[in-house]
């Protein structure tokens, strides 16, 4: 039996999420490999094919859509951006020696964590980061409102463009900042574009910062050194903050290059602020631990003065993963990137021969894949009353495929039509996914 028709067989025979997981086929071990350079000698075996089982530790991925979805059962939940896999096994080797210390008194984190950070950067991007003007906060949303809280006065606009992460629509407006959004413009290839004519108007109305995400959720755009030229000048030109949030720069696919916003050039680094976290590469996102730089270190001093998020304290065991990923990790990051790349590919020609109302190329950056189901909505005509039509497609694929991905309206109305799907899983559960949204599509 071929797997798509192991996973359509268990998919329709309602199998729960937890059948679903013990009852898949083991597919081979490609990634089982040793981590790479200056590490310990220590197992360091992986499989990024490995089923995994996340159910019951209470994640909102797999456990709060499948008990808010009830009575629908939802095997594949594509939806909240973190991964499926087990962890990187030097990340819970590190923890478990630290918890058997059974001391959690007030603690600074492990002497190499600011040199990790500095190391991990500067050999994958070769960006150069002064350690005594980076700063540790307890998210990167965290950093991103410490900064936003220094640098404007509340009631400033500060620049998105749309479609744009989701929280930047509460963090801007919890920051006591003006939301001004500015529409990007959708080029013919599914690339996305800034529209500088209207970022510039919104400069010229005082707009004082602009949230920048590259790699871009919810798009998959790498932005090009050109366009973030482009937009720096701008921004330089009206004296308005660039905060750029680069969480998603080690998940490059590989026809694509991430420009750090930094490395531009002097006068667009001191007028920034990058943010940054292991949190997405190595799935360490409950460890609330992230961190920012700039080369205008005047600003950090600034935000760890006024920035109402930084007393200097860290979680414990975040800056112990923190350390360990970006210590042991590199060629993980490499497989891990990699077998990305291959869901996205495997999503690219599944759709071109299965999903005649669903339109996606292999996109640049990121694990999320932002799928045009335009024409797919245009079946179930315009909704009634506030309903999204993101919310009725979203609906669609729970109760007739056990998919949960997530309506393009969440990322700004210029998302509408589109879907976001997490390929941060395995090919198996891909698979599974689009032969159970193939078969609700066909079904219509
Ligand atoms: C672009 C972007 N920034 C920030 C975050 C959240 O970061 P944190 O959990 O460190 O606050 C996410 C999570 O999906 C994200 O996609």
């Amino acid at each position: 039996m071929t797997n798509s028709k192991l996973d359509r067989r268990l998919f329709m025979k309602g199998a729960g999420a937890a059948t679903f997981m013990t009852g898949a086929a083991a597919i081979p071990a490609t990634s089982a490999v040793a981590a790479g350079r200056g590490q310990m000698q220590m197992s360091t075996a992986y499989n990024l094919d490995e089923e995994f089982n996340r159910i019951g530790s209470g994640d909102f991925k797999w456990d709060m859509i499948r008990k808010a979805n009830r009575p629908h059962d939802v095997p594949f939940p594509m939806g909240v951006a973190d991964m499926d896999f087990r962890a990187l096994p030097q990340i819970t080797q590190a923890l478990q020696k630290r918890l058997n210390h059974h001391n959690w008194g007030y603690e600074a984190p492990p002497a190499d964590y600011k040199q990790n950070i500095v190391d991990w950067n500067k050999a994958r991007y070769n960006e150069d980061i002064n350690p005594d003007a980076m700063v540790n906060c307890l998210g990167v949303l965290d950093g991103v409102t410490s900064a936003l809280v220094t640098w404007c006065d509340p009631g400033d606009k500060v620049i998105l463009h749309t479609p744009n992460y989701s929280s930047f629509f509460s963090v801007i407006p919890g920051s006591l900042c003006e939301l001004a959004e500015s529409p990007m413009i959708l080029n013919d290839d599914g690339t996305y574009e800034f529209d500088y004519a209207d970022t510039e108007r919104l400069l010229q109305e005082g707009a004082k910062a602009i949230v920048l995400c590259n790699p871009q959720n919810p798009t998959g755009n790498c932005w090009t050194a050109d366009q973030l030229r482009r937009l720096g000048d701008l921004a330089n030109q009206y004296g308005a903050l660039v905060l750029a949030d680069e969480i998603h720069c080690d998940f490059v696919n590989k026809h694509a290059t991430y420009v750090p916003y930094a490395s531009l050039g002097e006068e667009y680094a001191m007028n920034s602020v990058t943010q940054k976290s292991a949190s997405k590469s190595f799935n360490l996102a409950a460890h609330r631990t992230a961190y920012m730089y700039s080369k205008n270190k005047d600003l950090i001093d600034r935000i760890i003065r006024d920035g109402i998020h930084h007393r200097g304290l860290m979680h414990t065991m975040g800056t112990i993963a923190c350390n360990a990923a970006y210590k042991h990790g590199a060629q993980y990051m490499d497989d891990m990137q990699a077998y990305i790349d291959g869901n996205c590919h495997y999503l690219e020609s599944f759709a071109a021969e299965n999903f005649p109302l669903i339109d996606y190329k292999t996109h640049e950056g990121t694990y999320l894949a932002w799928l045009d189901c335009r024409k797919l909505a245009e079946e179930f005509g315009e909704p009634e009353g506030d309903t999204r039509i993101g919310d009725v497609m979203k609906q669609f694929f729970i109760e007739k495929a056990g998919v949960n991905i997530n309506p393009g309206e969440n990322y700004g109305i210029t998302g509408a039509g589109f879907m976001r799907m997490n390929l941060g899983t395995t090919r198996h559960k891909l698979k599974g996914a689009l032969n159970a949204m193939k078969a609700a599509m066909d079904a219509l």
